[in-house]
């Protein structure tokens, strides 16, 4: 009998993932959401998905990606805000944002909390 796995897909259309690399070595991704999409940029863009390589965990490598990541949606899209979501039982990410200056809007979307981080106008390129 042949082991019955899940799908395995690639998803999602549109989106715009990014590697993010210490040196020449890629140790996690970010998702970022289409351009074109219609929560941009009144409601601030999005982080969709973050992840660092459990091997590299641990490190410092999610700050520095994180803050890597912040600035490459600034630049690329002309934001002044980032908004994120997170499950409310994963204490790491929630503790990460928040010592990253994202705070809880009190929103919950599709049971993740909400939390956004204004940009300092020095982040923000000019349009
Ligand atoms: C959350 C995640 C991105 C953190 O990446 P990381 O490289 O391990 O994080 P860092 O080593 O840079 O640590 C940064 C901060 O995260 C928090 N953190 C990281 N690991 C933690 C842990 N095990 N427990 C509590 N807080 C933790 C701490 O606030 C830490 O700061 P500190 O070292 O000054 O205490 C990573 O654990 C991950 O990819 N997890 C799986 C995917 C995920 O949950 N992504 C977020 C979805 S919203």
């Amino acid at each position: 009998m042949s082991t019955r796995w899940p799908e395995i897909y690639v998803w999602p259309a549109g989106e715009a993932a990014r590697l993010i690399y210490r040196g020449e070595e890629p140790v996690g991704f970010v998702l970022f959401p289409p351009r074109s999409s219609r929560k941009s940029p009144a409601d601030g863009h999005c982080i969709v998905r973050f992840m660092i390589d459990h091997r590299f965990q641990g490190q410092g490598i999610g700050r520095h990606g994180l803050r890597a990541a912040v600035d490459w949606i600034a630049r690329e899209r002309g934001v002044d805000r980032v908004r994120l979501s997170v499950v409310p039982e994963n204490t790491p990410a929630r503790s990460l944002y928040r010592s990253e200056g994202f705070t809880e809007t009190g929103e919950i979307d599709h049971g993740e909390i909400v939390m956004v981080k204004t940009l300092s106008r020095s982040v923000v390129p000019d349009q």
